[in-house]
C-alpha cells in the first residue's frame, strides 16, 4: 500500500469541501466532473428499472443488453466491430484501468506513460508492481504526444503503453496520424496499448476517432471507456472495456470475485444513455467550448502565465512558474496550497500529473465561477512579493 497515495484530485476536493463547510466562499476548479445534471431520459430509465424491480444481481460483466448497446454505439461513432464477447461493463473507467493492469502486469513489467498523466494510471501501475516509464511532452507543442517519444521509451520489458486522448490534465488530443504510428509501433513490438477514451466525445477542433477502428488494432488495443463525463454520470459508476476475448475473460474472472456487477439500475440507465437521444452531449460540448475559450484567454492575460489551448476534455493546464520564488512558493503544490488558503480557489497542482510548473483547472463549472475564480487567481499572483 505504501507504493500508492490518495488520489490528489480527490484530496483537493475534500480540502475545498472542508473549507466550504466552515463557511468560506471557495471557487472550486478541482473536481473533474460535469456541472450539468444527468439528462432526464437517463434518469427516467433508472426510475423505470426500479419500478420494474430490476434490482437483483446481474451477470458480473454486465447485462447483455448493455454490452450490445456499448458495441453498437462504439461502432456507430467510431466504425469499430466489437461483439459482446469482447466487451465488459465495469464500475467506471477507473475500474477498467485497474482490472486491465491487474490482468496484464507482473512485477517489474514496464508501462510507458506519457506525461502529464491522469494520476490514477501511475498509482495503479505501481500498485500492481509495474514500473512507469515516463514520456515527456512539451508545453510549447501543446503537450502533443509523438510516436517518436514513445519509441525511445520502449525496451524489451515494455508490456503496456497507456494513451489518453483527450488528455487529463492537459486536454491535448493525439492526431489520428500520430495515433496510428503509435499503434503500429506497439503492435510491431508485441506491446499492448490502453486507449483511455473517457473524454472521446469531448473534442473541440477535430473529429473524434478511436484507434480501435484501425486495421489490426483489435489484437493489442484495450479501449477503456466511461459514461461518466459524456453523459454527466460520474456518480452512476459505469465504464466498459473493449478488448481481446482472453483479456475480457480474465477481467470478468477478477470482477466476479470483487465488485460483481455494476449496479443493476445504473446499467439500465447506461443503455438509455447510449441508445437514446444524444442532443445533450452536443449541448454540453458547445458550452464547454465557450468556457475553454474564455479560460484560456483569461489565464493567458495574466502576466507571466502561459496556457496551451486544449483540444478536448474540460481542463486547462497553465504554467505559473513565473511566480515561483515569491512568497515562499517554490512548487506547483506550494502555489495551489497558498492559493486555496489565501485566495480561496481550489485547483490541482501539476505534481499530481507528473509536471512541476503547472496547475490543472477544471472548467466543468459555470462561466460565472470561472470569471470569479480566475479574477481571484490574477489578484493573488499580482499581489505576490
Ligand atoms: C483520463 C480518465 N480516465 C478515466 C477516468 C475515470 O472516470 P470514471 O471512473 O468516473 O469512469 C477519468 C476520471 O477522471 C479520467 O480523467
Amino acid at each position: 500500500m505504501n507504493r500508492i497515495s490518495e488520489s490528489a484530485t480527490m484530496a483537493v476536493s475534500a480540502e475545498a469541501g472542508r473549507l466550504k463547510a466552515t463557511g468560506i466562499d471557495i471557487v472550486s476548479f478541482g473536481a473533474g466532473e460535469p456541472d450539468f445534471p444527468t439528462p432526464e431520459n437517463i434518469k427516467q430509465a433508472a426510475i423505470n428499472a426500479l419500478d420494474d424491480n430490476f434490482t437483483k444481481y446481474t451477470p458480473a460483466g454486465g447485462i447483455p443488453q448493455l454490452k450490445d448497446a456499448i458495441c453498437k454505439h462504439h461502432s456507430k461513432y467510431f466504425g469499430t466491430n466489437y461483439d459482446s464477447s469482447e466487451c465488459i461493463v465495469c464500475v467506471g473507467g477507473k475500474h477498467v484501468i485497474f482490472n486491465t493492469v491487474a490482468a496484464l502486469i507482473e512485477d517489474g513489467d514496464e508501462v510507458v506513460l506519457p506525461v502529464p498523466y491522469w494520476v490514477t494510471f501511475y498509482d495503479v501501475v505501481n500498485y500492481h508492481g509495474g514500473r512507469c516509464i515516463r514520456v515527456t511532452t512539451r508545453e510549447d507543442q501543446g503537450f502533443r504526444l509523438t510516436a517518436e517519444a514513445i519509441e525511445a521509451a520502449l525496451t524489451p520489458k515494455s508490456k503496456l503503453v497507456i494513451v489518453n486522448s483527450p488528455n487529463n490534465p492537459s486536454g491535448a488530443v493525439v492526431s489520428k496520424k500520430e495515433f496510428e504510428k503509435i499503434h503500429e509501433l506497439t503492435s510491431s513490438r508485441g506491446v499492448m496499448m490502453i486507449t483511455d477514451e473517457c473524454y472521446c466525445r469531448l473534442v473541440y477542433d477535430s473529429e473524434p476517432f478511436s484507434i480501435a477502428a484501425t486495421d489490426g488494432a483489435k489484437s493489442n488495443v484495450i479501449v477503456a471507456g466511461s459514461l461518466s463525463k459524456t453523459y454527466a454520470m460520474t456518480g452512476w459508476r459505469v465504464g466498459f472495456a473493449l478488448a481481446p476475448k482472453e483479456l475480457i475473460s480474465a477481467i470478468n474472472k477478477l470482477q466476479s470475485h470483487t465488485t460483481s456487477n455494476v449496479t443493476s439500475i445504473a446499467q439500465k440507465a447506461a443503455v438509455e444513455a447510449l441508445v437514446g437521444p444524444q442532443d445533450s452531449v452536443q449541448e454540453m460540448l458547445d458550452e464547454y467550448r465557450r468556457r475553454r475559450d474564455f479560460a484560456v484567454q483569461a489565464l493567458s492575460d495574466i502576466p507571466g502565465v502561459t496556457c496551451a489551448t486544449p483540444g478536448g476534455a474540460f481542463y486547462v493546464y497553465p504554467n505559473f512558474s513565473y511566480y515561483f520564488g515569491r512568497n515562499g512558493i517554490d512548487t506547483a503544490t506550494d502555489f495551489a496550497t497558498q492559493l486555496l488558503q489565501q485566495a480561496h480557489v481550489a485547483l490541482v497542482p501539476g505534481e499530481a500529473f507528473g509536471t512541476s510548473q503547472h496547475v490543472r483547472l477544471s472548467y466543468a463549472t459555470s462561466m460565472h465561477e470561472l470569471d470569479r475564480g480566475i479574477s481571484r487567481i490574477r489578484n493573488f499572483v499580482t499581489g505576490l512579493a
